[in-house]
């Protein structure tokens, strides 16, 4: 089997077919609650509010709801159910739908949550007709209708701008009891036949026990006058979501799935539950909060697609308008309603109750250099120096599964990687780092530590007989640790520390790969859903209640393997450092510990493409620290493809080049000395940018508005811009069209901002261009477009070294980019780069704006100091229409005249060494 393995994965990394074999992964027809919940027919039951059990108390209304058999006339009641809606902050609803008492407790996904969501007040103002009406204290609404029920969420301009149960696909599947009876001759228990699937269900050579039997939840959402829904990542489709109806749905299930297509729905690594409607009327949001497998159909109904008989059977003939239907295999209906006005107060919503992204090491947003694998010490020796030879800045080499003892994290292979202490000490004195990879499955082999304490203690995940569960991955046969259980997720944590792990240190780094969990040999490559997670012993708590089924928890394994890492991340060194950690699983709430990569992808221009909608989807969904493997994972990168990778992954949030094991090797300096220097050039680009990186996540930790972001973020009222996902934004300064396509001169590039006469500097030659939507931009090989906002300052760092350590107190070159106005406003955060200490004012969070007679560096947390050396080498100031006179520094009341030079050509006006130092506040005045 490990040969078989491991002898597809060269094989097919090597040939020239790339594709996905679809038979490993059910479509919808092939699970059995997608294709039951898809063919369900709302008329024969109905779900409706019992008016008599309503209560509000404090910001919960709770009620009975019960579904009831519209077939008969006397609507026999055939299940009860518990409503509870919630007022939370920040224009926020939650509604959650369980069974009143179910036969076991459903699962409740534990860890998407940063915290219990903030109440805000919820007050009832009638009950009539039977209707309820409930505002927060913000002004927005809620309007229930007790039969069907059925909610509508008004906004605070009193819009109608979402619906729960419109087409009444409402449903709670409740847990039964397996009915058994006794056979004629009375001898033997025989099961009594249900629908087929209910007691268990097969997918190839699996088969899935299903001990507690049907237990899926499903709802649709309607946006009501919407034009698009964006979110539910991870898939390779467009940024803007497709009608469902006449395909496959949107699969959320977290996959390690090889080779994986392109332009699909399918599930990948990753599923983060949060969906966005926008259009010219409003913007509204949904977050889906359920860690099961779940199937999500959209119908824009202005698709052509959508046939218009439908349009007019749910809209009335209305073509703007999108419905969502979710659908998941277990848990409970729980889903958080955002009634933000734009797009941005959403992802602001979303990440208030997920988490944001804590402030990341520096060196992380910097360079990384990857490869499966760094062979041996003198390998990573080679590559460290070669950067340093060929002048290319790198912070970070990696090291893949290989530098373990056969497979067996937490140890090294002493033959290759005897001294790792000094090949890290090698590294740091220049300022770089190293990441170890750490995966989440353990060889079971006799002697190792790790395996033997996890059998003897009990901390491996049981099978479904409650033994434990054996999968195959890079080890061979290997089990994995059960982190729900808080004593587990704490050995796991206790791992990292420096004595457990030796050759570690604060500059080690933690990739955690293969978490979702992949498996081999299991179903869909991943653990069988009949599996056993611990679950807290409590009095009752047995046969079917003493343990959740994998398939309650699969879409959050990953989260609980990277919070594990996290805390033990932080135990290492009683939380000084600040920890780096890479995951490949993703679920909601993941920002708050780990960066994310979009996985095996491979060396073709589709896959450069497809890693803007990617990165943009996670980063509205609360994970902006995202990237693709630069070059392609498998196959091999030709010159022009990996210098257009290179170009566009210095503007992507997660920068790092990685490669397939069986791939020919393609650092930087392996490629002709053209091309060495395209890429030399790129990643200069970056490194140029490195304080303004660090200021966008800095802000990013404060206020959860995705780093890099869709225009329509920054533009909302200007349509062209909804589907367009081939550039983006960071920040609010840049707008990056990365040039995805090979051999062209021009390509298509969108300006937004018309209406609001928005300017659009070339940062390549501060040549300016009124937004005024699709123009042609010519591009070389050397060249992507990148244009700096007017009214935009962007700190750059001119002086690039090997590593981004190295260029700490570097001087500062300001580019103050004016707005039609002559103004420009910007922001700059300075730290020591790595520990907490930023959190006890140890830091500099300062704004710059420029008006026409002065600019000045003040300090936006007055509180907050940091001894920076930097200083201020170069003003550029482009767009300058009448050039001052004078200018004059003032800093702690010193005086300075500063000299200016005037590039009349492209109207650039250059202070030059205005010598102020950053660690102070300033103001140059100008005179005309
Ligand atoms: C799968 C990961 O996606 C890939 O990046 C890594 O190189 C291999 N596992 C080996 O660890």
């Amino acid at each position: 089997m490990k040969t078989l393995g491991l002898l597809l994965v060269a094989a097919l990394a090597l040939s020239g077919s790339y594709a996905v074999d679809k038979n490993n992964f059910k479509t919808c027809d092939q699970s059995g609650f997608c294709k039951r919940l898809r063919g369900f027919k709302p008329e024969k039951s109905q779900y409706t509010l019992n008016l008599d059990t309503v209560l509000v108390h404090g910001n919960v209304l709770s009620a009975e709801v019960n579904t009831v058999d519209t077939s008969t006339p006397q609507r026999t009641v055939l299940w009860h159910y518990a409503l509870r809606l919630s007022a939370l902050v920040d224009g926020t609803f939650r509604v959650e739908i369980d069974e009143a008492d179910p036969l076991y407790p459903r699962y409740r996904t534990q860890l998407a949550l940063k915290e219990e969501p903030k109440a805000d007040g919820l007050k009832l103002l009638s009950n009539e007709n039977g209707k309820l009406t409930l505002a927060n204290t913000q002004g927005q609404k809620v309007i229930i209708t007790a039969e069907p029920l059925l909610l509508e969420f008004v906004n605070a301009a009193g819009e109608v701008a979402v619906v729960l149960n419109d087409n009444g696909q409402l449903v709670v599947e409740p847990l039964r009891v397996k009915k058994e009876r006794i056979d004629d001759d009375e001898a033997n228990v025989v099961d009594v036949q249900e629908e087929e699937g209910t007691w268990g269900e097969n997918f190839k050579s699996h088969h899935d026990s299903k001990p507690r039997g049907n237990e899926a939840v499903s709802l649709d959402i309607s946006f009501p006058e919407a034009d698009h829904v964006y979110g539910i990542p991870e898939h390779t489709d467009k940024f803007s979501l497709h009608t469902t109806t006449s395909g496959e749905p949107y699969r959320l299930f977290n996959l390690d799935v090889f080779e994986y297509d392109l332009d699909s729905r399918m599930a990948i690594y990753g599923a983060v539950p949060v969906m966005y409607s926008h259009g010219t009327k409003r913007s509204a949001g949904v977050f889906w909060h359920n860690s099961a497998e779940t199937w999500v159909d959209v119908v824009n109904y202005a698709d052509s697609t959508v046939v218009s008989s439908l349009v007019n059977l749910v809209t009335g003939g209305q073509k703007r308008r999108v419905d969502a239907r979710f659908m998941s295999e277990s848990g409970i209906v729980d889903v958080f309603v955002f009634l933000g006005e734009k797009p941005a107060d959403l992802f602001r919503q979303y990440t208030a109750l997920t988490g944001t992204a804590p402030l990341p090491p520096k060196f992380s947003l910097a360079y990384h250099q990857c490869r499966w694998n760094y062979n041996d010490e003198d390998d990573v020796r080679g590559v460290d120096e070669n950067f340093d030879v060929h002048d290319i800045p790198a912070d970070v080499i990696w090291l893949d599964i290989e530098y373990t003892d056969r497979k067996k994290y937490f140890t090294w292979d002493h033959l290759k990687f005897p001294h790792p202490a000094e090949m890290v000490a090698n590294l740091t004195a220049k300022g770089r780092k190293l990441v170890t990879i750490i995966d989440p499955h353990i060889k079971r082999e006799a002697g190792y530590f790790l395996h033997e304490d996890a059998t003897e203690m009990g901390y491996y995940v049981k099978d479904k007989d409650g033994k434990d569960y054996e999968g195959w991955c890079w080890p061979g046969s290997s089990s994995y640790l059960d982190f729900f259980n808080p004593v587990v997720s704490k050995y796991y944590a206790e791992r990292y520390q420096y004595d457990n792990f030796p050759g570690t240190s604060k500059d080690v780094h933690i990739w955690n790969d293969m978490n979702e969990p992949s498996v081999f040999n299991g179903p869909e490559i991943t653990m069988p859903k009949d599996c056993r997670h611990y679950k807290p012993p409590q009095d009752g708590n047995d046969g079917l209640a003493a343990f959740w089924e994998h398939r309650h928890v699969h879409n959050e394994y990953g989260l609980w393997n990277i919070r594990a890492t996290h805390e033990g991340m932080l135990l290492r060194d009683n939380s000084k450092y600040r920890p780096f950690i890479l995951t490949r699983s993703t679920f909601a709430g993941t920002q708050r510990y780990a960066a994310v990569w979009t996985g095996d992808n491979a060396a073709e221009w589709g896959f450069l493409a497809v890693s803007v909608p990617m990165c943009l989807s996670l980063a509205a969904a609360g994970v902006s620290f995202c990237g693709s493997d630069v070059g392609g994972f498998f196959k091999y990168p030709e010159a022009e493809l990996m210098t257009r990778w290179y170009q566009a992954g210095a503007f992507q949030p997660f920068f790092r080049a990685h490669s397939h094991i069986e791939t020919k090797r393609r650092e930087p300096w392996l490629y002709e000395p053209a091309t060495t220097a395209l890429i030399r050039d790129a990643t200069r680009r970056r490194y140029a940018l490195i304080d303004f990186w660090y200021t966008l996540f800095y802000e990013h930790s404060i206020d959860g508005l995705p780093v890099m972001r869709p225009l329509f973020q920054e533009f909302p009222a200007e349509e062209d811009t909804y589907t367009i996902d081939d550039e983006y934004l960071l920040g609010n300064a840049l707008l990056v069209r990365p040039v995805v396509e090979p051999g062209v001169t021009s390509v298509k590039v969108y300006l937004p901002g018309a209406a609001s006469r928005t300017l659009w500097y070339d940062v390549d030659t501060y040549h300016a261009h009124h937004a005024n939507g699709y123009l042609t931009y010519d591009v070389t090989l050397a060249k992507i477009p990148v244009f700096q906002r007017g009214g935009s300052i962007v700190p750059r760092k001119e002086r690039v070294r090997r590593s981004s350590a190295l260029m700490a107190d570097d001087p500062y070159t300001l580019v103050v980019a004016l707005d039609i106005n002559g103004t420009a406003q910007g922001s700059l955060y300075i730290d020591d780069g790595e520990t907490y200490e930023y959190l006890n004012n140890k830091h500099i969070y300062a704004k710059l704006t420029f008006e026409p007679n002065a600019m000045t560096y003040s300090f936006i947390d007055e509180n907050a100091h940091y001894p920076t050396r930097s200083w201020v080498e170069r003003i550029v100031i482009a767009g300058i229409k009448s050039p001052p006179k004078t200018a004059k520094l003032t800093q702690a009341g010193k005086q300075t005249a500063l000299q200016m030079t005037l590039h009349k050509g492209n109207d650039v006006l250059v202070v030059r060494k205005p010598a102020a130092n950053m660690a102070q506040p300033w103001t140059i005045n100008f005179t005309y």
